[in-house]
């Protein structure tokens, strides 16, 4: 038996050694601090001579401030994760607008004698070419950025012949930050062409998300003969303002100085604008925080883009329950089968409000509707000036993707078509992907009907795929389950509760007139599924295992019917 002065010696021994050790450890700190290089400021003057300078990020490396000074103004300012020594990737910023002027490059503390900009890189040509879009881990099928991070997608607007798909994005890091408006053009809403930055930063603040229109009519001014503006309206973090930009060629963005819409309380962000007909009018949506953390989107309205009045507000949820929380969307859609129209408003998390609207005030009929019940798709904006009328969403799709080397995290959503239709609950938004996706099968794989019960051989048994889109519809009879295993993630259809589960996201899909169709989308990130005929949409990221390339069908515990089956076989958007 020890003793109790033995026990106090043993005790005290271990306070002494782990007090010692942990004097090692400053001690040892501190002399590594005292070896280590200062940190002074930096600052040298360059020629803007090339298309782009180039600075090289560490991923994790201490954030450092970066400024371009021309002309005695502070024209680009962001932090960087910069590499003072072996870069993971290589960040460019155009300086083309200011070539042949001296640039000064200041930087709040490199280490001193750090090679970092000795010399300063320009580069005519926007680097980083090898292997990209071939990434483990970039989407194929869905828009990411080359490099840096994104969320929202922003200013979803047909102009002049392209989709353009601007997006929140840090040019610099592959983290959130530095919000610009990034730039990316189709024809096909498939097919994406990343361009250069669109919005930076300015004196406003980092620039927050919105929206854009054309404005046919040249009601703002700002168009030229022959050419209208495409206008597009962001919030300025800084002042919690709104400010408007605007562009008539697609590639070249000028602003107005002053906000359009100042702070009206707290929180202000993210405007949507569209146009009223009956009273020739512009509106714009706004999120607005009132007391208490409660949620509103606030309405204005305005002849010429420029001059907004405040007509009405409605209010959604408070604090974390974000009904009607950021980035709200507002359109106008035909219920399906008639004439009759209606309103839909939503928030970032896609809940939303059928309802109508008098140019000025929105009468929700139906409120607060799930709009998608996957994981970590939101923030979703419709594009404006579609030129077939239709109403196409685009979402930011929070994909695990800042892995391994990449140099790029987060993507979009593929493009989905809303339609709104009466189904049994009732009016519902209901979304498609777009047919302009089809262009991607490159294989099909059509199965006939066929009968699935517990131990039936797998019918898919021979494929082997990567990018792929399944299109199955099935009667379960008498069947509990029907699971089809997706490259390793199982998509289960439990027929008793009429739900869908993947991995661990479960929601509600009940069967239409007796019918389940699923459309699933599989990409490196992760599936896209769409159920009852697109009531459900279920987007669930995950990264799918590379060297998982089969599919499997299987019912559990009685007979399913399968009436139709096709797997599709589809090439990646980037080759
Ligand atoms: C939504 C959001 C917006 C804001 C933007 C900033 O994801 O928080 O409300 O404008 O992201 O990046």
């Amino acid at each position: 038996m020890v003793n109790k002065s033995g026990q106090f010696k043993s005790h005290f021994m271990k306070i002494f050694s782990n007090i010692f050790f942990l004097a090692l450890l400053s001690i040892t700190a501190w002399a590594q601090e005292r070896n280590a290089p200062p940190e002074v400021n930096y600052s040298k003057y360059f020629t803007a001579e090339k298309k782009y300078l180039v600075l090289p990020v560490k991923n994790g490396a201490p954030k450092r401030n970066v400024e371009l000074w021309v002309d005695g103004i502070n024209t680009r300012f962001f932090d960087i994760e910069l590499a003072e020594e072996t870069p993971d990737w290589l960040a460019y910023l155009d300086i083309s607008q200011w070539k042949g002027k001296p640039v000064e490059l200041r930087v709040d503390k490199i280490k001193q004698g750090s090679g970092v900009f000795n010399p300063i890189v320009q580069s005519d040509t926007d680097g980083n070419d090898d292997g990209l879009y071939k990434e483990k881990f970039r989407g194929q099928f869905h828009f990411s950025p080359k490099r840096g991070w994104t969320n929202d997608p922003n200013g979803l607007v047909y102009y002049n012949g392209e989709y353009h798909l601007f997006f929140q994005h840090n040019p610099y890091g592959r983290g959130w930050g530095n919000m610009s408006w990034g730039h990316a053009v189709s024809k096909d809403l498939v097919h994406w062409k990343e361009l250069d930055v669109a919005l930076h930063p300015g004196p406003f603040g980092p620039v927050f998300s919105g929206g854009a229109v054309v404005d046919q009519e040249n009601t703002s001014g700002l168009g030229k003969p022959g050419k209208p503006a495409m206008v597009m309206f962001f919030t300025g973090a800084r002042a919690w303002s709104q400010y408007l930009a605007w562009s008539t060629d697609g590639r070249s963005f000028q602003k107005l100085e002053k906000a359009v819409v100042p702070r009206i309380n707290k929180d202000n962000r993210d405007p949507k604008v569209v146009w009223y007909e009956p009273s020739k009018q512009w509106v714009m949506v706004v999120y607005v925080e009132r007391a208490h953390e409660q949620h509103s989107m606030q309405f204005l309205t305005s002849p010429d883009l420029k001059d907004w009045t405040p007509v009405s507000s409605i209010n959604g949820g408070a604090g974390r329950d974000g009904y009607l929380f950021e980035c709200p969307e507002f359109f106008q859609l035909t219920v399906e089968g008639s004439k009759e129209t209606k309103w839909i408003l939503t928030g970032a998390n896609s809940e939303y409000a059928i309802g109508n609207f008098d140019g000025k005030v929105f009468k929700p009929e139906t409120e607060r509707l799930n709009g998608q019940r996957g994981r970590d798709f939101y923030a979703a904006q419709t594009y404006s000036n579609e030129p077939k009328g239709r109403r196409i969403e685009i979402g930011w799709w929070r994909t695990h993707t800042d892995r391994e080397g990449m140099n790029f995290n987060q993507s979009m959503s593929i493009p989905l078509e809303l339609k709104l239709e009466r189904r049994t609950e009732g009016l519902r938004l209901i979304r498609r992907p777009v047919k302009e996706l089809e262009a991607l099968r490159n294989k099909t794989y059509s199965y006939g009907k066929m009968k699935l019960k517990d131990n039936s051989a797998n019918p898919l048994s021979s494929l082997d795929i990567e990018l792929a889109e399944i299109r199955l519809e099935f009667e379960p009879g008498t069947a509990k389950e029907v699971v089809l295993n997706v490259r390793g993630v199982p998509v289960i259809y439990n027929a008793v509760k009429q739900e869908l589960t993947i991995d661990g996201v479960t929601a509600s899909a009940p069967l239409q007139k007796g019918k389940q169709k699923l459309i699933i989308y599989a990409d490196r990130t992760g599936l896209e599924v769409f159920a009852g005929d697109g009531l459900l949409f279920m987007p669930v990221n995950i990264n799918i295992k590379p060297e998982i390339r089969s599919l499997s069908i299987s019912a559990r515990g009685g007979t399913a019917s399968v009436s139709d089956l096709k797997v599709y076989q589809l090439e990646s958007i980037w080759d």
